[in-house]
């Protein structure tokens, strides 16, 4: 068996004592002689491990007790939707638009009300976060949107928005639990598990209790109302099971490596190994403003398209995967999520040092 050293932005590498445990109880979890693909949902081995992750989430975030822990399918995509049919009252919102996720959550939130973009990086394509410290809030917005990390442009918040008072709703997909946050400084914090957590198709939205009402937008569908979830506590319908309990998995796994503030300095550490290279490397030149470089998702050029190509081809042929930029940006990008080890990136730097040495 031969790993390889996966950069991908989502689906993404998961740690492999998480994977090996789950191939371990594959075909017996537990002694109940079945897979957790094939058992069911009210069954009370599976109602331990959602409520066991619920409970390693509440604890590795230090969720407040006025916040529900939802586990819900669709993607962080259908929460575009959702957001703004569950909070939309004055059918008004502020977005700031940091990429293209927040772009599409503008654009799906638009279908429901008034959109308000109150800040945008988009002049510079996206490569720093816009100062928010006296946002133009308006006076009717139901909530401020963010996307808390931007995974294709590697930009992330490294200060809360100011949003006077305002809700703020924050898609945290591609930072979830790389480093504490303060879950009470956000109305909703919402993340696709593709990256930092598990497999894609669980979105986890952890939302204050009196945002989740009945007063929803008319016609919101059954599944998109956030109070359906929270009074069946994630069990409404079948829930993505095998999903939930990876997720589990690795939340405990999070709590072994010392929680989030290990992980922080664990990234900080890490990301920092690149990074430093990118600083003094005459080739590689990082694309995101210093002050506002994410620590999960590093985008870097060359500033030649063939070269970059040639990069991303030999570097897959030394075994580092997926360093391909987004389609839309071309270039590099790592995405050095929790579960990529520091040896990933001192390897890779390695090889980018060797690289730019054989191409000067
Ligand atoms: C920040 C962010 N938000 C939302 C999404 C969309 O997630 P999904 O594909 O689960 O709908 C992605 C990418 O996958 C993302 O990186």
């Amino acid at each position: 068996m031969t790993r390889v050293y996966n950069f991908s932005a989502g689906p993404a590498v998961l740690p492999e004592e998480v994977l090996k445990e789950a191939a371990e109880e594959m075909l017996d979890y537990k002694g109940c002689g079945m897979s957790v693909m094939e058992m069911s949902h009210r069954s009370k081995m599976f109602s331990d491990i959602i409520e066991t992750a619920e409970a390693d989430l509440r604890e590795l975030m230090n969720i407040p007790d006025n916040y529900k822990v939802l586990f819900l399918q669709g993607g962080a995509s259908s929460q575009f939707s959702a957001i703004p049919m569950n909070l939309m009252r004055n059918k008004e919102a502020d977005f700031i638009i940091t990429g293209q996720w927040a772009k599409k959550a503008y654009q799906e939130a638009s279908r429901y009300g008034k959109a308000n973009i109150i800040a945008s990086s988009e002049d510079k394509t996206f490569t720093y976060i816009p100062d928010c410290s006296d946002l133009n809030i308006s006076e009717n917005a139901d909530y401020v949107y963010v996307c808390y990390n931007n995974t294709i442009y590697g930009t992330k918040y490294q200060q809360v928005p100011d949003t006077k008072g305002k809700i703020l709703v924050a898609d945290m997909s591609s930072c979830i639990l790389s480093e504490p946050v303060n879950v009470e400084d956000f109305g909703v914090i919402y993340f696709g598990v593709q990256k930092n957590v598990g497999p894609a198709g669980v979105v986890v939205a952890v939302i204050r209790e009196d945002l989740i009402t009945d007063d929803v937008l008319p016609g919101t569908p059954t599944m998109l109302k956030w109070k359906t979830h929270a009074d069946a506590k994630s069990l409404y319908n079948t829930p993505p099971c095998y999903g939930i309990y990876i997720c589990g998995k690795v939340f405990q796994w999070l709590k072994k490596q010392g929680g989030l503030e290990a992980m922080k300095k664990h990234n900080e550490e890490k990301a920092k190994i690149l990074y430093d290279f990118l600083d003094q490397s005459e080739m590689f030149k990082g694309t995101v403003v210093k002050e506002d470089r994410s620590l999960m998702n590093v985008p870097f050029v060359t500033g030649n398209d063939e070269m970059d190509a040639k990069f991303v081809k030999e570097a897959k042929e030394a075994g580092f995967e997926n360093l391909k930029g987004h389609r839309t940006v071309g270039g590099m990008r790592a995405s050095i999520y929790n579960a990529m080890p520091t040896e990933g990136v001192e390897k890779l730097v390695e090889f980018m040092k060797k690289f730019e040495e054989e191409n000067k």
